[in-house]
Protein backbone atom coordinates (compact mmCIF):
# COMPACT_ATOMS: atom_id res chain seq x y z
CA UNK A 1 0.00 0.00 0.00
CA UNK A 2 1.28 3.39 -0.97
CA UNK A 3 2.15 5.71 1.97
CA UNK A 4 -0.13 8.41 2.43
CA UNK A 5 0.65 11.77 1.05
CA UNK A 6 2.25 14.16 3.27
CA UNK A 7 0.76 17.31 0.91
CA UNK A 8 -3.25 16.04 1.62
CA UNK A 9 -4.73 18.82 -0.89
CA UNK A 10 -1.96 18.02 -3.75
CA UNK A 11 -4.17 15.89 -5.93
CA UNK A 12 -7.69 15.73 -6.76
CA UNK A 13 -10.04 13.61 -8.13
CA UNK A 14 -13.59 13.93 -10.01
CA UNK A 15 -15.72 10.42 -9.87
CA UNK A 16 -18.51 10.64 -12.11
CA UNK A 17 -21.52 8.51 -11.25
CA UNK A 18 -23.65 6.99 -13.39
CA UNK A 19 -26.64 4.07 -12.44
CA UNK A 20 -28.52 4.01 -9.01
CA UNK A 21 -27.95 4.83 -5.27
CA UNK A 22 -25.76 2.07 -4.77
CA UNK A 23 -23.12 3.31 -7.10
CA UNK A 24 -23.82 6.93 -5.18
CA UNK A 25 -23.04 5.42 -1.85
CA UNK A 26 -19.72 3.57 -3.80
CA UNK A 27 -18.66 6.68 -5.30
CA UNK A 28 -18.19 8.66 -2.11
CA UNK A 29 -16.89 5.31 -0.70
CA UNK A 30 -14.14 5.40 -2.92
CA UNK A 31 -13.84 9.08 -2.06
CA UNK A 32 -13.21 8.05 1.52
CA UNK A 33 -10.88 5.19 0.61
CA UNK A 34 -8.74 7.67 -1.76
CA UNK A 35 -8.46 10.76 0.91
CA UNK A 36 -5.83 9.40 3.86
CA UNK A 37 -4.00 9.29 0.33
CA UNK A 38 -3.91 12.87 -0.48
CA UNK A 39 -6.64 12.92 -2.95
CA UNK A 40 -9.34 15.93 -2.47
CA UNK A 41 -12.51 15.63 -4.72
CA UNK A 42 -13.17 18.30 -7.17
CA UNK A 43 -16.49 19.28 -9.07
CA UNK A 44 -14.18 20.40 -12.14
CA UNK A 45 -13.42 17.22 -14.12
CA UNK A 46 -10.59 19.39 -16.13
CA UNK A 47 -8.84 19.79 -12.98
CA UNK A 48 -8.37 16.49 -11.93
CA UNK A 49 -5.41 14.36 -11.23
CA UNK A 50 -7.33 11.37 -11.16
CA UNK A 51 -10.96 10.55 -12.88
CA UNK A 52 -12.58 7.72 -11.89
CA UNK A 53 -16.27 6.85 -14.06
CA UNK A 54 -18.52 4.58 -11.60
CA UNK A 55 -20.96 2.91 -14.58
CA UNK A 56 -24.15 1.40 -14.79
CA UNK A 57 -24.68 -1.79 -17.10
CA UNK A 58 -28.58 -2.07 -16.28
CA UNK A 59 -29.54 -0.96 -19.84
CA UNK A 60 -27.40 -0.81 -23.49
CA UNK A 61 -28.48 2.97 -23.34
CA UNK A 62 -26.96 3.33 -19.82
CA UNK A 63 -24.12 0.94 -20.39
CA UNK A 64 -23.06 3.03 -23.30
CA UNK A 65 -22.69 6.47 -22.21
CA UNK A 66 -19.53 5.37 -20.79
CA UNK A 67 -17.27 5.06 -23.91
CA UNK A 68 -18.73 8.67 -25.33
CA UNK A 69 -17.35 9.92 -21.69
CA UNK A 70 -13.89 8.18 -22.62
CA UNK A 71 -14.04 9.77 -25.92
CA UNK A 72 -14.49 13.50 -24.05
CA UNK A 73 -11.92 12.62 -21.44
CA UNK A 74 -9.29 11.26 -23.84
CA UNK A 75 -9.27 15.04 -25.34
CA UNK A 76 -9.36 16.64 -21.58
CA UNK A 77 -6.46 14.36 -20.94
CA UNK A 78 -4.45 15.19 -23.99
CA UNK A 79 -5.17 19.39 -22.92
CA UNK A 80 -3.79 18.37 -19.11
CA UNK A 81 -0.92 16.49 -20.36
CA UNK A 82 -0.02 19.52 -22.41
CA UNK A 83 0.20 21.32 -19.71
CA UNK A 84 2.28 19.52 -18.07
CA UNK A 85 -0.16 17.82 -15.70
CA UNK A 86 -1.54 13.77 -15.61
CA UNK A 87 -4.88 12.33 -15.29
CA UNK A 88 -4.98 8.73 -14.89
CA UNK A 89 -8.33 7.66 -15.86
CA UNK A 90 -10.67 4.51 -13.99
CA UNK A 91 -13.31 2.93 -14.98
CA UNK A 92 -15.38 1.44 -12.03
CA UNK A 93 -18.79 -0.12 -11.27
CA UNK A 94 -21.02 -2.35 -13.24
CA UNK A 95 -19.91 -1.76 -16.80
CA UNK A 96 -15.88 -2.64 -15.54
CA UNK A 97 -17.43 -5.98 -13.67
CA UNK A 98 -19.39 -6.98 -17.04
CA UNK A 99 -16.69 -5.99 -19.55
CA UNK A 100 -13.56 -6.48 -18.05
CA UNK A 101 -10.80 -6.42 -20.63
CA UNK A 102 -13.06 -5.01 -23.55
CA UNK A 103 -12.98 -1.51 -22.11
CA UNK A 104 -9.18 -1.47 -22.40
CA UNK A 105 -9.77 -2.90 -26.08
CA UNK A 106 -12.14 -0.03 -26.66
CA UNK A 107 -10.60 2.63 -24.88
CA UNK A 108 -6.83 1.81 -24.34
CA UNK A 109 -6.29 5.21 -22.83
CA UNK A 110 -8.08 3.79 -19.66
CA UNK A 111 -5.22 3.30 -16.69
CA UNK A 112 -7.67 1.34 -13.90
CA UNK A 113 -10.50 -0.83 -14.67
CA UNK A 114 -11.94 -2.33 -11.51
CA UNK A 115 -15.59 -3.54 -10.17
CA UNK A 116 -17.65 -3.01 -7.12
CA UNK A 117 -15.95 -5.39 -4.78
CA UNK A 118 -12.52 -3.96 -5.46
CA UNK A 119 -13.05 -0.66 -3.79
CA UNK A 120 -11.50 -1.18 -0.66
CA UNK A 121 -7.83 -1.48 -2.93
CA UNK A 122 -8.51 1.61 -4.93
CA UNK A 123 -5.46 2.97 -3.45
CA UNK A 124 -3.27 -0.30 -4.33
CA UNK A 125 -4.60 -0.13 -8.15
CA UNK A 126 -3.61 3.06 -8.27
CA UNK A 127 -0.11 2.42 -7.10
CA UNK A 128 0.04 -0.40 -9.61
CA UNK A 129 -1.88 1.52 -12.47
CA UNK A 130 1.80 3.31 -12.29
CA UNK A 131 3.50 1.06 -14.19
CA UNK A 132 1.25 -0.22 -16.29
CA UNK A 133 -2.91 -0.90 -17.19
CA UNK A 134 -4.65 -2.67 -14.46
CA UNK A 135 -7.62 -5.15 -13.96
CA UNK A 136 -9.59 -5.87 -11.12
CA UNK A 137 -12.42 -7.83 -11.67
CA UNK A 138 -12.53 -10.67 -8.86
CA UNK A 139 -14.63 -11.05 -6.24
CA UNK A 140 -12.07 -11.26 -3.29
CA UNK A 141 -12.92 -13.20 -0.20
CA UNK A 142 -12.10 -10.33 2.16
CA UNK A 143 -15.25 -8.26 3.25
CA UNK A 144 -14.36 -4.65 1.64
CA UNK A 145 -16.56 -2.88 3.79
CA UNK A 146 -14.48 -4.27 6.35
CA UNK A 147 -11.44 -2.46 4.62
CA UNK A 148 -12.94 0.38 3.51
CA UNK A 149 -12.39 3.43 5.72
CA UNK A 150 -15.24 5.92 7.22
CA UNK A 151 -15.57 9.30 5.78
CA UNK A 152 -14.31 11.88 8.10
CA UNK A 153 -17.13 13.50 10.52
CA UNK A 154 -16.57 16.69 8.57
CA UNK A 155 -17.00 15.23 5.23
CA UNK A 156 -20.33 13.64 6.20
CA UNK A 157 -21.20 16.63 7.73
CA UNK A 158 -20.64 18.30 3.48
CA UNK A 159 -22.69 15.49 2.29
CA UNK A 160 -26.14 16.66 4.14
CA UNK A 161 -28.99 15.32 5.87
CA UNK A 162 -29.91 12.18 4.09
CA UNK A 163 -27.54 10.06 3.29
CA UNK A 164 -27.36 6.50 1.54
CA UNK A 165 -25.97 3.37 3.32
CA UNK A 166 -25.36 0.02 1.85
CA UNK A 167 -26.75 -3.23 4.26
CA UNK A 168 -26.64 -5.39 1.42
CA UNK A 169 -25.03 -5.77 -1.79
CA UNK A 170 -25.71 -8.41 -4.77
CA UNK A 171 -28.28 -10.39 -6.27
CA UNK A 172 -29.35 -14.29 -6.26
CA UNK A 173 -32.77 -13.74 -7.51
CA UNK A 174 -31.31 -13.92 -11.69
CA UNK A 175 -34.73 -12.62 -13.46
CA UNK A 176 -34.04 -13.22 -16.85
CA UNK A 177 -33.82 -9.50 -18.13
CA UNK A 178 -31.39 -8.46 -15.26
CA UNK A 179 -27.42 -8.24 -15.33
CA UNK A 180 -27.41 -7.09 -11.75
CA UNK A 181 -26.68 -10.70 -10.21
CA UNK A 182 -23.39 -10.69 -13.04
CA UNK A 183 -22.41 -7.47 -11.73
CA UNK A 184 -22.89 -7.50 -8.20
CA UNK A 185 -22.54 -10.54 -7.71
CA UNK A 186 -24.00 -13.34 -4.91
CA UNK A 187 -25.89 -11.53 -2.25
CA UNK A 188 -23.81 -10.80 0.90
CA UNK A 189 -25.39 -8.39 3.55
CA UNK A 190 -23.20 -6.62 6.82
CA UNK A 191 -23.28 -7.59 9.97
CA UNK A 192 -25.44 -5.87 11.68
CA UNK A 193 -23.10 -4.54 14.42
CA UNK A 194 -20.91 -2.85 11.34
CA UNK A 195 -24.16 -1.32 10.03
CA UNK A 196 -25.15 -0.12 13.15
CA UNK A 197 -21.73 1.64 13.99
CA UNK A 198 -21.96 3.19 10.38
CA UNK A 199 -25.90 4.52 10.97
CA UNK A 200 -24.33 5.77 14.13
CA UNK A 201 -21.37 7.76 12.75
CA UNK A 202 -23.46 9.31 9.91
CA UNK A 203 -26.21 10.53 12.82
CA UNK A 204 -23.10 11.78 14.83
CA UNK A 205 -22.34 14.12 11.73
CA UNK A 206 -25.92 15.34 11.64
CA UNK A 207 -27.56 12.78 9.29
CA UNK A 208 -31.24 12.90 9.97
CA UNK A 209 -32.81 10.08 7.45
CA UNK A 210 -30.80 7.46 6.39
CA UNK A 211 -32.38 5.21 3.15
CA UNK A 212 -30.67 1.71 3.63
CA UNK A 213 -29.55 0.20 0.02
CA UNK A 214 -29.51 -3.54 -1.21
CA UNK A 215 -30.37 -4.73 -5.07
CA UNK A 216 -32.56 -6.86 -2.59
CA UNK A 217 -32.54 -5.08 0.96
CA UNK A 218 -35.48 -6.53 2.26
CA UNK A 219 -33.13 -10.06 1.91
CA UNK A 220 -30.75 -8.41 4.17
CA UNK A 221 -30.14 -11.34 6.42
CA UNK A 222 -26.81 -9.69 8.34
CA UNK A 223 -25.47 -12.18 11.30
CA UNK A 224 -25.08 -10.42 14.96
CA UNK A 225 -22.29 -10.70 17.56
CA UNK A 226 -23.75 -14.29 18.66
CA UNK A 227 -24.02 -15.29 15.08
CA UNK A 228 -27.86 -14.98 14.26
CA UNK A 229 -29.06 -14.02 11.38
CA UNK A 230 -30.96 -10.86 11.68
CA UNK A 231 -33.51 -9.76 9.19
CA UNK A 232 -34.14 -6.08 7.81
CA UNK A 233 -37.38 -5.35 10.22
CA UNK A 234 -34.79 -6.28 12.94
CA UNK A 235 -32.38 -4.43 11.41
CA UNK A 236 -35.14 -1.26 11.49
CA UNK A 237 -36.09 -1.71 14.84
CA UNK A 238 -32.50 -1.77 16.30
CA UNK A 239 -31.69 1.66 14.30
CA UNK A 240 -35.15 3.03 16.02
CA UNK A 241 -33.25 3.20 18.80
CA UNK A 242 -30.67 5.34 17.89
CA UNK A 243 -30.95 8.59 19.16
CA UNK A 244 -31.30 11.19 16.99
CA UNK A 245 -32.31 9.66 13.68
CA UNK A 246 -35.61 10.60 12.52
CA UNK A 247 -36.26 9.22 9.74
CA UNK A 248 -35.04 5.51 8.17
CA UNK A 249 -35.90 4.34 4.09
CA UNK A 250 -34.72 1.35 2.43
CA UNK A 251 -34.85 0.22 -1.32
CA UNK A 252 -35.12 -1.75 -3.75
CA UNK A 253 -37.31 -4.47 -2.19
CA UNK A 254 -38.59 -7.83 -3.85
CA UNK A 255 -42.01 -8.71 -3.15
CA UNK A 256 -41.12 -12.22 -2.30
CA UNK A 257 -39.23 -10.97 0.24
CA UNK A 258 -41.58 -8.79 2.02
CA UNK A 259 -41.90 -10.66 5.03
CA UNK A 260 -44.98 -10.04 8.06
CA UNK A 261 -42.03 -8.88 10.37
CA UNK A 262 -40.81 -6.04 7.76
CA UNK A 263 -44.58 -5.60 7.10
CA UNK A 264 -45.19 -5.22 10.90
CA UNK A 265 -42.56 -2.79 11.21
CA UNK A 266 -44.12 -0.17 9.06
CA UNK A 267 -47.14 -0.12 11.58
CA UNK A 268 -45.03 0.00 14.74
CA UNK A 269 -41.90 2.23 13.77
CA UNK A 270 -43.04 5.86 13.46
CA UNK A 271 -39.62 6.57 11.68
CA UNK A 272 -39.96 4.33 9.20
CA UNK A 273 -41.25 6.22 6.10
CA UNK A 274 -44.83 5.44 4.44
CA UNK A 275 -43.01 4.99 1.16
CA UNK A 276 -41.96 1.67 -0.42
CA UNK A 277 -40.78 0.92 -3.75
CA UNK A 278 -41.89 -2.21 -4.19
CA UNK A 279 -41.54 -3.06 -8.68
CA UNK A 280 -43.82 -5.53 -10.20
CA UNK A 281 -41.84 -5.07 -13.76
CA UNK A 282 -45.03 -6.61 -15.19
CA UNK A 283 -49.21 -7.25 -14.54
CA UNK A 284 -48.99 -10.41 -16.90
CA UNK A 285 -48.67 -13.63 -14.96
CA UNK A 286 -47.71 -15.12 -18.28
CA UNK A 287 -44.45 -12.16 -18.81
CA UNK A 288 -43.77 -12.65 -15.03
CA UNK A 289 -42.91 -16.49 -15.30
CA UNK A 290 -40.76 -15.13 -18.19
CA UNK A 291 -38.80 -13.09 -16.68
CA UNK A 292 -38.45 -15.60 -13.46
CA UNK A 293 -39.85 -13.08 -11.10
CA UNK A 294 -41.46 -15.96 -9.07
CA UNK A 295 -44.71 -14.75 -8.11
CA UNK A 296 -47.87 -13.48 -9.75
CA UNK A 297 -49.99 -10.41 -10.04
CA UNK A 298 -52.83 -11.89 -7.46
CA UNK A 299 -49.70 -12.78 -5.07
CA UNK A 300 -48.16 -8.99 -5.82
CA UNK A 301 -51.92 -7.17 -5.09
CA UNK A 302 -52.31 -9.25 -2.02
CA UNK A 303 -49.00 -8.30 -0.56
CA UNK A 304 -49.97 -4.50 -1.30
CA UNK A 305 -53.78 -5.21 0.62
CA UNK A 306 -51.17 -6.45 3.58
CA UNK A 307 -48.86 -3.36 4.46
CA UNK A 308 -51.49 -1.25 3.54
CA UNK A 309 -53.51 -2.58 6.25
CA UNK A 310 -50.69 -2.17 8.65
CA UNK A 311 -49.30 1.51 6.83
CA UNK A 312 -52.68 2.83 4.91
CA UNK A 313 -50.93 6.10 4.07
CA UNK A 314 -48.52 3.74 2.39
CA UNK A 315 -47.45 5.02 -0.84
CA UNK A 316 -46.55 3.20 -3.52
CA UNK A 317 -43.19 3.16 -6.04
CA UNK A 318 -42.61 0.73 -9.11
CA UNK A 319 -40.43 -0.09 -11.71
CA UNK A 320 -41.87 -1.69 -15.33
CA UNK A 321 -40.46 -3.13 -18.16
CA UNK A 322 -42.43 -3.00 -21.61
CA UNK A 323 -41.58 -5.10 -24.27
CA UNK A 324 -39.84 -7.93 -22.83
CA UNK A 325 -39.77 -10.66 -25.19
CA UNK A 326 -42.75 -12.35 -26.16
CA UNK A 327 -45.28 -9.71 -24.55
CA UNK A 328 -48.09 -9.13 -25.95
CA UNK A 329 -50.76 -5.83 -26.62
CA UNK A 330 -52.58 -8.35 -23.80
CA UNK A 331 -50.08 -8.73 -21.79
CA UNK A 332 -49.40 -5.07 -21.74
CA UNK A 333 -52.85 -4.29 -20.71
CA UNK A 334 -52.68 -6.41 -17.82
CA UNK A 335 -49.81 -4.17 -17.00
CA UNK A 336 -51.80 -0.81 -17.31
CA UNK A 337 -54.55 -2.51 -15.64
CA UNK A 338 -52.14 -3.27 -12.37
CA UNK A 339 -50.90 0.29 -12.79
CA UNK A 340 -54.53 1.10 -12.04
CA UNK A 341 -55.07 -1.29 -9.41
CA UNK A 342 -52.29 -0.66 -7.60
CA UNK A 343 -52.50 2.45 -7.51
CA UNK A 344 -48.81 4.27 -7.64
CA UNK A 345 -47.80 7.30 -6.21
CA UNK A 346 -44.35 7.30 -8.90
CA UNK A 347 -42.99 4.70 -10.84
CA UNK A 348 -40.07 4.49 -13.45
CA UNK A 349 -40.53 2.44 -16.86
CA UNK A 350 -38.27 1.21 -18.93
CA UNK A 351 -37.91 -0.11 -22.42
CA UNK A 352 -36.93 -3.98 -22.04
CA UNK A 353 -33.06 -3.72 -22.97
CA UNK A 354 -31.34 -6.87 -24.72
CA UNK A 355 -28.54 -7.68 -21.93
CA UNK A 356 -25.95 -9.79 -23.28
CA UNK A 357 -25.25 -12.88 -21.01
CA UNK A 358 -28.82 -12.92 -19.46
CA UNK A 359 -31.22 -15.75 -20.49
CA UNK A 360 -33.33 -12.91 -22.09
CA UNK A 361 -31.23 -12.06 -24.38
CA UNK A 362 -31.57 -15.72 -25.58
CA UNK A 363 -35.09 -16.07 -25.78
CA UNK A 364 -37.08 -15.68 -29.51
CA UNK A 365 -40.10 -13.05 -30.11
CA UNK A 366 -37.77 -9.65 -29.05
CA UNK A 367 -40.37 -6.80 -29.48
CA UNK A 368 -40.26 -4.74 -32.10
CA UNK A 369 -38.40 -0.96 -31.17
CA UNK A 370 -41.64 0.82 -32.42
CA UNK A 371 -43.92 -1.11 -30.37
CA UNK A 372 -41.85 -1.07 -27.32
CA UNK A 373 -41.67 2.88 -27.88
CA UNK A 374 -44.88 2.74 -28.37
CA UNK A 375 -46.53 1.16 -25.47
CA UNK A 376 -43.82 2.98 -23.14
CA UNK A 377 -45.68 6.30 -24.42
CA UNK A 378 -48.78 4.73 -23.08
CA UNK A 379 -47.82 3.60 -19.90
CA UNK A 380 -45.51 6.70 -18.91
CA UNK A 381 -48.67 8.86 -19.54
CA UNK A 382 -50.61 6.62 -17.18
CA UNK A 383 -48.48 6.73 -14.85
CA UNK A 384 -47.85 10.46 -15.06
CA UNK A 385 -51.09 10.66 -14.61
CA UNK A 386 -51.41 8.50 -11.40
CA UNK A 387 -48.67 10.63 -9.47
CA UNK A 388 -50.08 13.90 -10.81
CA UNK A 389 -53.64 12.44 -8.66
CA UNK A 390 -51.15 11.49 -5.88
CA UNK A 391 -49.83 14.67 -5.51
CA UNK A 392 -53.61 16.42 -5.88
CA UNK A 393 -54.42 14.62 -3.55
CA UNK A 394 -51.82 16.04 -0.74
CA UNK A 395 -53.04 19.35 -1.20
CA UNK A 396 -55.37 20.31 2.15
CA UNK A 397 -53.76 17.85 4.15
CA UNK A 398 -50.47 19.03 6.44
CA UNK A 399 -47.35 16.47 5.53
CA UNK A 400 -43.72 16.65 7.77
CA UNK A 401 -41.62 17.76 6.25
CA UNK A 402 -37.72 17.42 6.63
CA UNK A 403 -36.12 20.38 5.50
CA UNK A 404 -33.08 20.10 3.56
CA UNK A 405 -31.98 22.77 1.44
CA UNK A 406 -32.33 26.62 0.67
CA UNK A 407 -34.45 27.17 -1.83
CA UNK A 408 -34.35 28.68 -5.80
CA UNK A 409 -35.21 31.93 -4.42
CA UNK A 410 -34.11 33.76 -1.37
CA UNK A 411 -36.38 33.38 1.98
CA UNK A 412 -37.37 29.86 0.57
CA UNK A 413 -36.56 26.32 1.02
CA UNK A 414 -36.84 22.64 -0.03
CA UNK A 415 -37.16 19.45 1.56
CA UNK A 416 -38.63 16.24 1.05
CA UNK A 417 -42.42 15.04 2.43
CA UNK A 418 -42.46 11.41 4.40
CA UNK A 419 -43.75 10.22 0.68
CA UNK A 420 -40.33 11.19 -0.59
CA UNK A 421 -41.71 14.41 -3.07
CA UNK A 422 -39.84 17.74 -3.53
CA UNK A 423 -41.30 20.14 -1.35
CA UNK A 424 -41.25 24.25 -2.02
CA UNK A 425 -42.19 26.57 0.55
CA UNK A 426 -41.67 30.16 1.53
CA UNK A 427 -39.40 29.55 5.08
CA UNK A 428 -36.21 30.81 6.63
CA UNK A 429 -32.92 29.04 6.46
CA UNK A 430 -32.43 28.35 9.99
CA UNK A 431 -35.50 25.70 9.44
CA UNK A 432 -32.67 23.45 7.71
CA UNK A 433 -31.90 20.17 9.30
CA UNK A 434 -35.72 20.25 11.63
CA UNK A 435 -38.41 18.73 10.22
CA UNK A 436 -41.49 20.97 10.07
CA UNK A 437 -45.92 20.15 9.48
CA UNK A 438 -46.13 21.94 5.97
CA UNK A 439 -49.43 22.36 4.65
CA UNK A 440 -49.42 21.26 1.07
CA UNK A 441 -51.19 24.28 -1.17
CA UNK A 442 -50.36 23.59 -4.70
CA UNK A 443 -48.49 20.91 -6.93
CA UNK A 444 -45.61 21.69 -9.19
CA UNK A 445 -44.28 19.78 -12.44
CA UNK A 446 -42.02 17.41 -9.77
CA UNK A 447 -42.92 18.52 -6.76
CA UNK A 448 -45.44 20.28 -4.22
CA UNK A 449 -45.91 23.92 -2.70
CA UNK A 450 -46.44 24.17 0.95
CA UNK A 451 -46.21 27.02 3.82
CA UNK A 452 -45.20 25.96 7.15
CA UNK A 453 -48.28 25.00 9.33
CA UNK A 454 -49.84 27.57 11.48
CA UNK A 455 -49.11 24.51 14.01
CA UNK A 456 -45.62 24.45 13.80
CA UNK A 457 -44.34 25.70 16.79
CA UNK A 458 -41.49 27.00 14.73
CA UNK A 459 -44.40 29.28 13.78
CA UNK A 460 -44.27 31.65 16.76
CA UNK A 461 -40.67 32.61 16.00
CA UNK A 462 -40.02 36.18 14.57
CA UNK A 463 -38.57 35.21 12.11
CA UNK A 464 -40.28 32.15 10.60
CA UNK A 465 -43.42 34.20 11.14
CA UNK A 466 -42.04 36.91 8.47
CA UNK A 467 -41.62 34.07 5.98
CA UNK A 468 -45.37 33.15 6.11
CA UNK A 469 -47.97 34.10 3.81
N1 LIG B 1 -33.50 -5.28 -7.55
C1 LIG B 1 -34.51 -4.50 -8.10
C2 LIG B 1 -34.18 -3.87 -9.43
C3 LIG B 1 -32.81 -3.39 -9.76
S1 LIG B 1 -32.59 -2.84 -11.41
C4 LIG B 1 -35.77 -5.37 -8.27
O1 LIG B 1 -35.73 -6.57 -8.21
O2 LIG B 1 -36.80 -4.82 -8.53
C5 LIG B 1 -33.67 -1.44 -11.50
C6 LIG B 1 -34.72 -1.55 -12.53
O3 LIG B 1 -34.18 -1.52 -13.83
C7 LIG B 1 -35.52 -2.83 -12.50
O4 LIG B 1 -36.52 -2.81 -11.53
C8 LIG B 1 -36.07 -2.91 -13.90
O5 LIG B 1 -37.32 -2.26 -14.00
C9 LIG B 1 -35.05 -2.16 -14.73
N2 LIG B 1 -34.28 -3.07 -15.56
C10 LIG B 1 -33.42 -4.04 -15.17
N3 LIG B 1 -32.94 -4.70 -16.23
C11 LIG B 1 -33.51 -4.15 -17.33
C12 LIG B 1 -33.41 -4.41 -18.72
N4 LIG B 1 -32.66 -5.40 -19.20
N5 LIG B 1 -34.13 -3.63 -19.57
C13 LIG B 1 -34.92 -2.65 -19.10
N6 LIG B 1 -35.06 -2.36 -17.79
C14 LIG B 1 -34.35 -3.11 -16.91
FE1 LIG C 1 -32.13 -7.82 -11.01
FE2 LIG C 1 -34.15 -9.39 -10.35
FE3 LIG C 1 -32.02 -9.23 -8.77
FE4 LIG C 1 -33.69 -7.16 -8.98
S1 LIG C 1 -34.18 -9.18 -8.16
S2 LIG C 1 -31.46 -7.09 -9.03
S3 LIG C 1 -34.30 -7.24 -11.12
S4 LIG C 1 -32.07 -10.08 -10.84
FE1 LIG D 1 -26.63 -0.10 -12.68
FE2 LIG D 1 -25.10 -1.70 -11.31
FE3 LIG D 1 -26.87 -0.20 -10.08
S1 LIG D 1 -26.01 -2.13 -13.26
S2 LIG D 1 -28.50 -0.04 -11.57
S3 LIG D 1 -25.13 0.53 -11.20
S4 LIG D 1 -26.29 -2.26 -9.54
Amino acid sequence: MSEPDTKPNSRKVFIKTYGCQMNVYDSDRMADALAPHGYEPTTQMEQADLVVLNTCHIREKASEKVFSELGRLKVLRDERRAAGHEMRIGVAGCVAQAEGEEIIKRAPMVDMVFGPQAYHRLPQLLEASMKGQVIDTDFPEEDKFTHLPAARREVTLKRGLTAFLTVQEGCDKFCSFCVVPYTRGAEVSRPLAQVLEEARRLVDAGVKEITLLGQNVNAYHGLDAAGRSVGLAELCYRLAEIDGLERLRYTTSHPRDMDDALIEAHRDLSLLMPYLHLPVQSGSDRILKAMNRKHTRDEYLELIARIRSARPDLALSGDFIVGFPGETEDDFAQTLEIVREADYASAFSFKYSTRPGTPGAALENQVPEEVKVERLARLQSLLGERTSAFNASCVGRTLPVLIERKGRNPGQVGGRSPYLQAVHMDGDESLIGSIVPVDIIDVGKNSIVGKLSRDSEHNSGSLVDSHVA
